[in-house]
């Protein structure tokens, strides 16, 4: 039998591909990705790369012994000889404070703007927008604990989607307060729920000991209508003074600058390492549990990875949820645009003509020759599938005559120049057609094929 992809991963596939979707798109991928460099740089973002693989260590001290992410979802990773244990990176956030610590990158101007993307991995059970293998957009500000650097981010975060063109998005913003603030909120539901310990799941029976919050955040139904019944306290009204005085000033700057949000009470994220101000940005599109992306301050952080004492705050998309949502809005990605010029001899003794011709004229823009001799009806045909401007068929005439008889696919429009003069051609077309070096995504294609 043919083998075939694992479980919850995606092939990203060239245009044209017949089982193209935007989230199975490589150029739906580079638009998005290269779309919010552009903002997060405009920013003063710089770009961080980190392994794909990390000490398990810093993945179970970072996100947290009592995560979904740790205790379930973790792909280890082995080799001959090793010491038995690293992890494919379920987030970026924690390896980005390890960089920043072993990196001494502490001297740089405060705070540090840093962004990357890549691909992300969680052994998670697969659904629409749910993926083992997926990408993030992560932006993370290290140095400063001033609550205008929370507003900062989530207004970039809502810059991001609407650069790329989304609209119907929410920020749901919520405080998880300073670690008192958690003890005290974390009590209070120990004992709320230790009352109805018979209902619990026995995950959440074990999230009692380790972590009660994390029970607010379980997927079991049971729980959730025992959560519902029991009107739970929100976290917000455990907020200490600071806390509070934070998440306050951190409202009155998106207030000001017309960022908008809905307060969530009981925001819960799915990691342990936040405090004070969190966030998630949903879509309707995507349904209704899942979150385009999700962020918030993590100042103590640093410390548990055994750093000096650092703040920080971030964000992540998901990519593959946020080109869901751009297909539930109906949002037409960019079109790929073909070759700007197509070579194609008429003789099989010219085509090392052709494709030196084509090859100089890549210095420009993007040409392409056809490897085989070609008669001009199938030339045409070919051109049309490739999505190409204009062609030039070359034969021993035009070779001797140092010329090239052009024709524009879409205008129907005939030309004849000299060799020569094609750079300077092809430099005033691209002017005209928005042709570039750089690839452009595809247009949306209605019918996703995208694993599960
Ligand atoms: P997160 O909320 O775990 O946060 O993930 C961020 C986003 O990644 C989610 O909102 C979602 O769009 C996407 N995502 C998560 N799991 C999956 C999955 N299985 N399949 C597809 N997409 C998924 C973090 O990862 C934090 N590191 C964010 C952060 C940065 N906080 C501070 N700085």
């Amino acid at each position: 039998m043919a083998i075939t992809r694992p479980k919850g991963t995606n092939d990203l596939l060239p245009p044209g591909s017949p089982k193209l979707s935007p989230v199975t798109s490589a150029a739906a991928h580079i638009w998005l990705t290269e779309t919010a460099r552009r903002v997060l740089e405009r920013a003063g973002a710089q770009r961080i790369d980190t392994p794909v693989f990390e000490e398990a260590e810093l993945v179970k001290r970072g996100v947290g012994d009592s995560t979904d992410i740790v205790r379930k979802e973790m792909f280890t990773v082995y080799y001959f000889g090793d010491h038995g244990g690293f992890i494919l990176r379920p987030e970026g956030t924690a390896a980005i404070v390890r960089a920043y610590l072993q990196n001494g990158l502490k001297q740089l101007p405060t705070p540090l703007k840093l962004w990357t993307s890549g691909p992300i991995f969680r052994a998670e059970n697969v659904q629409k927008g749910r993926y083992r293998q997926f990408h993030q957009v992560d932006y993370e500000v290290l140095g400063s604990a001033d609550p205008l650097v929370d507003a900062e981010a989530i207004a970039l975060m809502v810059d991001v989607v609407r650069e790329l063109g989304l609209k119907e998005v929410r920020v749901k913003l919520g405080s998880i307060g300073d670690p008192a603030d958690r003890e005290a909120y974390n009590a209070y539901l120990r004992e709320l729920f230790t009352a109805h310990l018979d209902r619990l799941s026995d995950d959440s029976k074990d999230r009692l000991t380790r972590n009660p919050m994390r029970i607010l955040d379980s997927k079991s139904e049971g729980d959730q209508d025992l959560i519902a019944e029991l009107s739970v306290k929100p976290m917000l009204d455990f907020l200490g003074d600071e806390a509070r005085a934070h998440f306050e000033a951190v409202q009155g700057y998106l207030k000001d600058w017309g960022v908008p949000y809905d307060l969530d009470p009981s925001i819960v994220r799915g990691l342990d390492y936040y405090r004070r101000t969190a966030w998630e940005l949903h879509h309707e599109g995507v349904g209704a549990k899942s979150a385009l992306g999700g962020g918030g301050r993590y100042d103590g952080l640093a410390e548990i990875l055994g750093g000096q004492a650092t703040p920080g705050i971030g964000w992540a998309f998901g990519v593959e949820r946020l080109l869901l949502a751009l297909e539930a809005e109906g949002v037409e990605l960019p079109q790929t645009e073909g070759p700007l010029l197509y070579v194609v001899a008429l003789d099989e003794a010219n085509v090392p003509h052709a494709a030196k011709i084509a090859i100089d004229a890549r210095a420009v823009a993007r040409t392409e020759f056809a490897y085989r001799a070609m008669k001009p009806g199938s030339a045409f045909k070919d051109a049309e599938r490739r999505g190409v401007r204009w062609i030039a068929l070359l034969g021993s005439q035009e070779i001797e005559n140092g010329t090239l008889s052009l024709k524009n696919l879409q205008s129907g429009e005939q030309r004849v120049i000299g060799v020569s003069e094609l750079a300077a051609f092809l430099e005033a077309e691209k002017q005209t057609s928005n042709f570039s070096h750089n690839p452009q995504p595809t247009p949306h294609n209605p019918t996703p094929q995208e694993s599960p």
